[in-house]
């Protein structure tokens, strides 16, 4: 994570970096800094916590100069405090770092033994000592060369130099990082949606690029220090939402959103007139698929484990859902038959990245569902479905777990009727009760004053459970985890049949417990399984879609969603635990759009 920016113009470049810092915030936010050269001096400023901080110190003492690096940081190496905040600067040279460099430790006692000191405990100090050592005796390009071959692990960097006042070092390997073109100006970015209300024009550089900034032209060299050409894209002008309106914050904007980006996907992906899906070309001829297999981290993962019951259900092909973390370490078995789906809001999780390179190394086919069309991952992958769901900016997933559900549903949808698994009757009217949901969606979003009146009874709990059984255990492992990222409560998602087997010993008195119970085939058994908990002092939030009174006294209280059929249920019980967690947070005053410890996009290991 962290976010970079740097920019050469011909105008001072302090506010702009500001504004930038202030969009890719959603990286990192426990300090942030800035260095620009002025009067032919490296002018580093730097602080902890967010921009917001950096803007107030700025405007008591301004930051000039044409050009610039700033940075946002999510700690790695080192407390989060102001000496540990980006640029980490010499008398030379001044460096932002995304990533981690895996042998600073041995590189920090090389150059201590060289006689060198360092301020902070970042792993980036040392790409600042390296470059002001190679600068000694070497042109800048041999220079940045010498000191990205020493360096191990995955980075982007952002380097301007003392000696240099006219140009900008952007390098990467494994982080991403874009280059923005302006008129007169140029710039880096760790993403084109910090650079995009600067310029529509961005290239990417690849694993092993460097690029050299000038304001009038920009050049790339590759691995060998050989110059390269990149392809300039141009960005969508696409609506962009990234503003948060009259809400108090992004996440309940985004929350809210649900109903129409839901919408604007099916839209997007389904045909109106003869209700066919156009999802063509895949990797594989789905009649010829062997096995999907769906790799992802955090909330995306829990839209693989959802999307696993789906394709079993609708499919007659085997799945697998895996933990990109863990996909990437694995000895699998590849097989050139085999599907394999990576699914990322930003596209640009390295450990879901890292999975989807050691694919593309077998040779097997590959599709990324991801919501940042210009992402790494959707540039690696064979295939790409995007989700259509707008920026998210909150750090908690919420929009973007519908919409990846969505495309999910649909392709399983496509997959089945090529592969003639379902019929075309069964087809149609799973179509149709999908091109419902969007209304359904918009009417369980009215309701979410009744989960306010409940979230008091979590904000004192130790901890807390969520309970689901089919479809609607994946929606419960999402509810613990917008649960526990928000409000720091500890939250488990469990198999509710799994229950007896161990955390039923949890349950004590006064425990708020979740039970997702849709009224779908495990209806009664996840209705046993919530007495075992009432039986023992739990006090259960149940879900449904049941309407009978039958159960009521002993419930404390019932969320009623819409019905539905039960494959698409999930939906429609997913906005329920998100206000959850959201109003608990509200009411333990946690900063909604920016949990500690957390961040966006985690492009480290
Ligand atoms: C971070 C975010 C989560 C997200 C996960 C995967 O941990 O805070 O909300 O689910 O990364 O991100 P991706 O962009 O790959 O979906």
């Amino acid at each position: 994570m962290c976010g970079i920016i740097g920019i050469v113009s011909n105008k001072s470049v302090s506010a702009s970096i500001i504004g930038a810092l202030k969009k890719l915030e959603y990286r990192g936010y426990d300090s942030a800094g800035i260095s620009t050269i002025s009067n032919g001096q490296i002018n580093e400023q730097k602080c902890s916590g967010r921009v917001d901080n950096l803007e107030k110190i700025l405007f008591q003492n301004p930051s000039r100069g044409d050009l610039g690096i700033g940075h946002v940081r999510w700690a790695t190496h080192g407390i989060p405090n102001q000496i540990n905040a980006h640029p980490h600067s010499s008398d030379v040279v001044s460096v932002v770092h995304n990533g981690i460099i895996e042998n600073s430790d041995q590189l920090r006692k090389e150059y201590k033994e060289k006689g060198y000191t360092f301020k902070s405990q970042t792993d980036t100090e040392v790409i600042t000592i390296m470059l002001t050592d190679f600068l000694k005796k070497n042109h800048l390009i041999d220079c940045i060369h010498k000191t990205l071959e020493k360096l191990e692990g995955s980075f982007a960097l952002g380097v301007i130099f003392k000696d240099f006042d006219n140009l900008v070092v952007g390098a990467r390997r494994g982080s991403p990082l874009a280059v923005g073109y302006g008129h007169n100006e140029n710039f880096i970015g760790s993403d084109s949606y910090a650079l995009k209300s600067m310029t529509n024009k961005i290239s990417y550089l690849d694993d092993g690029d460097f690029c050299i900034l000038y304001k009038e032209k920009v050049e790339f060299y590759n691995l060998d220090k050989k110059k390269i050409n990149k392809e300039i894209f141009e960005l969508s002008s696409e609506d962009n939402t990234a503003e948060k309106g009259d809400y108090r914050d992004f996440m309940s904007k985004e929350i809210n959103e649900q109903s129409v980006t839901t919408k604007k996907c099916i839209n997007e992906y389904l045909d109106k007139s003869r209700n066919e899906i156009n999802i063509y070309n895949l990797p594989i001829d789905p009649s010829k698929i062997n096995k999907i297999r769906l790799i992802a981290c955090g909330t995306a993962y829990h839209s693989c484990l959802m999307a696993k019951y789906w394709i079993e259900e609708f499919t007659s092909l085997d799945v697998e859902a895996d933990i990109a973390s863990e996909f990437r370490y694995r000895k699998i078995k590849f097989n050139s038959n085999d599907l394999y789906i990576f699914v990322s809001q930003s596209g640009e999780t390295a450990d879901t990245y890292a999975a989807l390179e050691k694919c593309k190394k077998n040779q097997v086919k590959t599709c990324g569902i991801v919501n940042v069309v210009e992402s790494s991952i959707a540039r690696m992958a064979d295939f790409v479905l995007p989700i259509h769901a707008g920026p998210e900016i909150g750090v908690a997933s919420t929009k973007a777990f519908i919409g990846q559900l969505i495309v999910l549903y649909l392709l399983t949808l496509k997959i089945s009727k090529e592969r003639g698994d379902i019929n075309t009757e069964e087809y149609l009217k799973l179509v149709l009760d999908l091109k419902k949901l969007p209304e359904l969606i918009e009417e369980t979003l009215n309701k979410q004053n009744d989960i306010q009146l409940i979230a008091r009874d979590f904000i004192k709990a130790k901890g807390t459970m969520y309970l689901g059984r089919g479809y609607s255990y994946p929606i419960a492992m999402e509810g613990a985890l917008k649960l526990k990222e928000l409000s720091y409560i500890h939250a488990e998602g469990y198999a509710a049949g799994e229950m007896k087997h161990g955390p039923l010993a949890l349950i004590e008195d006064g425990m708020p417990v979740v039970v997702l119970a849709p009224k779908d085939r495990f209806f009664e058994k996840t209705i046993s399984n919530m007495q075992e908990v009432i039986a023992r002092g739990g006090k259960v939030l149940m879900i449904t879609d049941d309407t009978s009174e039958t159960m009521n006294e002993n419930i404390r209280f019932k969320f009623q969603i819409p019905k539905t059929n039960s494959s698409i249920n999930s939906f429609l019980l997913t906005i329920p635990i998100q206000f959850l967690a959201y109003h608990v947070a509200l009411l333990k005053n946690c900063d909604i759009d920016k949990p500690r410890n957390l961040a966006k996009s985690v492009t480290v290991e």
